[in-house]
C-alpha cells in the first residue's frame, strides 16, 4: 500500500491484522484501522529517510568497534543500508503504512535484503533516540540551507544597492514621508535584517550539534557502547549529557521555528514594501512580466503576487512555530507520542521558506527602481523640514526646540501656498524669523539634505558607499 493515500481500512475485514513485527511480541492482533491511521507517521517522516540511514550506519559501525555484534553483522548491515537507501532515491522503494514510520521501514526492508543481521541493529538504541537523532540531522540541514538562501538573498541587494547608492527617495516613518534616504540605504537595511536571521540559525545550529544517539528509550543501555564515536561520525560537537532530556528534547526544531518566523517576518515586510512600491500611487519600481501577474477583467492590471504571497506564506511558518509550541507544551518527561506531531510544522516551514526567500531574491534581481519618480517624491511632504530646523541651530546658534518651532510655521506658510519649503521667497522666511539669510536655500535642496546625513550607519551616499562594501565583506 502506497503511504501517501492509506486506505481507511487496510486490512480484510473477517481476517484479524497480524501483529506488528517490530514490537507484537505481547499483542495477539494488529490495530484497528482507525488506529494504524493515527499512529502512522511514513507519510511525512520519509523525508528523514537519508539521516536515518546515516544514524544507522554510524551506530552499527560503533556496535562492531566495541565488540557488541560482529564486524561481518556491521559489514553487511552498512551494504543493506546503502541498497536500501539506492531503493528509497530510485523510487523502487515500497513505504509500508503498517510498518508505522521511516525508523521500522528502512529496518524492515533491510531484514528482507540481509535476513539475520538486521535483527541485531537496533541493539542499544530505541526509537525514541534515533528519532530524535535523524531529526536533527535533518534540521541542521534546514539551518544551512535556510543560511545559504539568506545570502544568495543578501548578494542581489547589495548589487542593486551599489547600483543604488546615489538615488534619492523619501525615508518615511509612520508611512508618512520624513526625510530622503538613499535607495541603496533603504535596500542595506534589509541585508542588515537577513544577516540577524543568518545569526540566528547559526546560534540554533550550534546548540542543536548535540548528539543523542544512545540515549536509548530514556535511560541508556547497559550495552558498553561508544557514544563519542557515533557522535563524531553524524558531525555532531558531541553527545547529549542527559539521557531523558535528549529524547525529550525539541528545542532545536522551536528555535529553527523561531528564527525562521523572525526571518518570514523580514519576508513579509520587504513584500509589503514591493507590494506598495508597485502601485500606481507609489511607482518606485516596476517588476517585470516575470514577477507579475495580469487580472482576468482589468487589462491594465500588473500584480506583484508573489510579493503578496511571500507575505501571506510568512504566516505559515509562524503557525507552524506555534503549532510546535503548543504540542510540547504540556509533555511530561521523556518521549511521548506527541512529539511524533514535531516534523510536519518543521517540513512546512522548510519548504515555505525556501520557497519564499527564492522568491524574494527573484523579485530583486528583477526590480528596476523608477529614479525619477523615486526622486519625485522626495518633493511632496516637507522631507527638508529638519534641514531648516538644522540650518537655524547651525547657522543662528538658536536651541533645536525653538528651531523646531519656527520650521512648524514654515511648514504652515508652505502649506498655506501649497508649495515647497524652497518655494518661499526669504521674505516670507524673514517674516517667521528675522535672521534668515539667502544661505538657507542651498542647504533645503534634497541632494543637500541627503548629503548631509554622514554619520556612521547614516543614509548619506558617502556612507552607503562603505556600507555597500561593508557589507559584502561581513556577509558574502
Ligand atoms: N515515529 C515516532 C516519532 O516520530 C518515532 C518514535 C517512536 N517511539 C515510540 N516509543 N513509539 O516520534
Amino acid at each position: 500500500m502506497s503511504a501517501e493515500q492509506p486506505k481507511p481500512n487496510s486490512q480484510d475485514r473477517n481476517s484479524a491484522p497480524a501483529a506488528s513485527q517490530m514490537w507484537g511480541g505481547r499483542f495477539a492482533r494488529g490495530p484497528a484501522a482507525i488506529m494504524e491511521k493515527i499512529n502512522a507517521s511514513i507519510g511525512f517522516d520519509k523525508r528523514l529517510a537519508d539521516q536515518d540511514i546515516a544514524g544507522s550506519k554510524a551506530h552499527a559501525a560503533m556496535l562492531a568497534r566495541q565488540g557488541i555484534i560482529t564486524q561481518a553483522d556491521a559489514d553487511a548491515i552498512r551494504d543493506g543500508l546503502d541498497r536500501v537507501k539506492e531503493e528509497i532515491d530510485s523510487g523502487a522503494f515500497t513505504f509500508k503504512v503498517e510498518l508505522e514510520d521511516i525508523h521500522m521501514n528502512v529496518e524492515a526492508r533491510l531484514a528482507e535484503l540481509i535476513g539475520e543481521p538486521a535483527k541485531r541493529l537496533h541493539t542499544g538504541r530505541s526509537r525514541n533516540d534515533q528519532v530524535a537523532t535523524d531529526f536533527k540531522l535533518w534540521v541542521r540541514d534546514a539551518l544551512d540551507r535556510a543560511d545559504q538562501g539568506l545570502k544568495a538573498l543578501q548578494a542581489a541587494l547589495i548589487d542593486l544597492a551599489e547600483k543604488h547608492t546615489d538615488t534619492v527617495m523619501p525615508g518615511f516613518t509612520h508611512l508618512q514621508a520624513a526625510q530622503p534616504v538613499s535607495f541603496g540605504h533603504h535596500l542595506l537595511a534589509y541585508v542588515e535584517m537577513f544577516g540577524r536571521d543568518r545569526g540566528r540559525l547559526r546560534d540554533a545550529r550550534a546548540r542543536l550539534n548535540e548528539c543523542p544517539l544512545g540515549s536509548a528509550a530514556l535511560a541508556g543501555t547497559p550495552y558498553p557502547i561508544d557514544r563519542f564515536m557515533t557522535a563524531e561520525a553524524l558531525g555532531f560537537d558531541r553527545p547529549t549529557a542527559n539521557s531523558l532530556d535528549a529524547v525529550s528534547d525539541r528545542d532545536f526544531a522551536l528555535e529553527y521555528l523561531a528564527a525562521a518566523s523572525i526571518c518570514g517576518m523580514h519576508l513579509s515586510r520587504f513584500a509589503e514594501e514591493i507590494v506598495l512600491w508597485c502601485s500606481a500611487q507609489f511607482r518606485f519600481i516596476r517588476l517585470t512580466d516575470a514577477f507579475t501577474t495580469g487580472s482576468s477583467i482589468m487589462p491594465q492590471k500588473k500584480n506583484p503576487d508573489a510579493a503578496e504571497l511571500v507575505r501571506a506564506k510568512a504566516g505559515r511558518v509562524i503557525g507552524s512555530l506555534n503549532s510546535l509550541l503548543v504540542a510540547m507544551k504540556g509533555l511530561p518527561l521523556a518521549y511521548s507520542k506527541d512529539m511524533q506531531e514535531d516534523k510536519e510544522p518543521v517540513f512546512e516551514a522548510d519548504d515555505t521558506l525556501a520557497l519564499c526567500i527564492a522568491a524574494m531574491e527573484g523579485m530583486v534581481r528583477d526590480m528596476q527602481p523608477n529614479v525619477p519618480a523615486l526622486r519625485e517624491a522626495t518633493d511632496r511632504g516637507f522631507l527638508n523640514a529638519t534641514d531648516l530646523a538644522d540650518w537655524l541651530v547651525r547657522e543662528l546658534n538658536i536651541p533645536f526646540r525653538e528651531a523646531h518651532h519656527i520650521t512648524g510655521r514654515a511648514v504652515k506658510a508652505a502649506e498655506d501656498k501649497r508649495v515647497g519649503l524652497t518655494a518661499l521667497t526669504l521674505e516670507e522666511l524673514q517674516a517667521i524669523e528675522p535672521r534668515i539669510t539667502e544661505s538657507v536655500f542651498p542647504a533645503l535642496s534634497i541632494e543637500a539634505s541627503l548629503d548631509s546625513r554622514r554619520s556612521f550607519g547614516g543614509a548619506s551616499p558617502v556612507r552607503v558607499r562603505e556600507a555597500v562594501a561593508a557589507a559584502r565583506e561581513r556577509f558574502l
